[in-house]
């Protein structure tokens, strides 16, 4: 266990709309989304606004990854990740993650994703779910690696996409290779780490 911990995300900026903003603005750390880094606080707010539920894409749940400060406990834990699901799509129910590039390679991305997932199976209210589906660029082995960790089957490859993009208007088309994370038959009562 590293530490990590997970939590509902939300917009306010003493939670966690710094470092959304740190994430977004960071071109390193977007570069497998294919959106443009942000350039201003206000840009990443309107940014993070879409990834939260909204009425017409409600069914979405987004978790903060949050790393404590272990030199200085009186500190408050800083945001270096998010996790969760992102919409529907006619393949399912899409989940991702993304972490600050500074955090990367020291194995946050793994246990984030396999808590989430933990988390994720339990909950009451998506029990309706059987399925969720990664869309990976093939080219993004880490993320590959992510998705395999969690138990991941490998689906069919989407050509000639814009299933990643922010604005399809702005966006390039791509490759996408769809990992799909089956409901596991036992479930177990959800992750520790998640702070509600
Ligand atoms: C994908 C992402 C969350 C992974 O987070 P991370 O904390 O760096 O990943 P981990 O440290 O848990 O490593 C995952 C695996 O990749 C390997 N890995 C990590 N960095 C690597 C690198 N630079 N090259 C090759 N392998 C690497 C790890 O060894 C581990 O492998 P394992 O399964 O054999 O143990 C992070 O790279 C990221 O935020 N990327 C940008 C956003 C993104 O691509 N999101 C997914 C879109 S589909």
């Amino acid at each position: 266990m590293s530490g990590i911990y997970l939590e509902p995300l939300s917009v306010s900026v003493e939670s966690h709309l710094q470092g959304f903003h740190y994430m977004c603005s960071d071109p390193a750390t977007v570069k497998w989304l294919s959106i443009d880094p942000t350039s201003s606080l206000e840009e990443s707010k309107a940014l993070m606004i879409t990834k939260l539920a909204t009425p017409e894409n409600p069914d979405i749940d987004k978790l903060a990854v949050m790393l404590p400060n272990h030199n200085s406990p009186n500190e408050p834990a800083r945001m270096i990740g998010l996790v969760g699901t992102n919409r529907y799509s006619p393949q399912g129910l899409e989940t991702g993650y993304m972490l600050l590039s500074s955090y990367w390679g020291r194995g946050y991305g793994k246990e984030a994703f396999k808590e989430f997932l933990k988390w994720y199976w339990a909950l009451e209210t998506r029990k309706n779910i059987m399925v969720l589906v990664a869309k990976i660029d093939p080219a993004n082995v880490v993320s590959e690696k992510v998705v395999k960790g969690a138990g991941a089957r490998k689906g069919e490859v989407i050509e000639n996409t814009f299933a990643l993009k922010q604005n399809e208007e702005n966006g390039e088309r791509g490759t996408l290779g769809c990992w799909y994370i089956d409901r596991p038959e036992e479930v177990s009562e959800g992750s520790k780490i998640v702070r509600m």
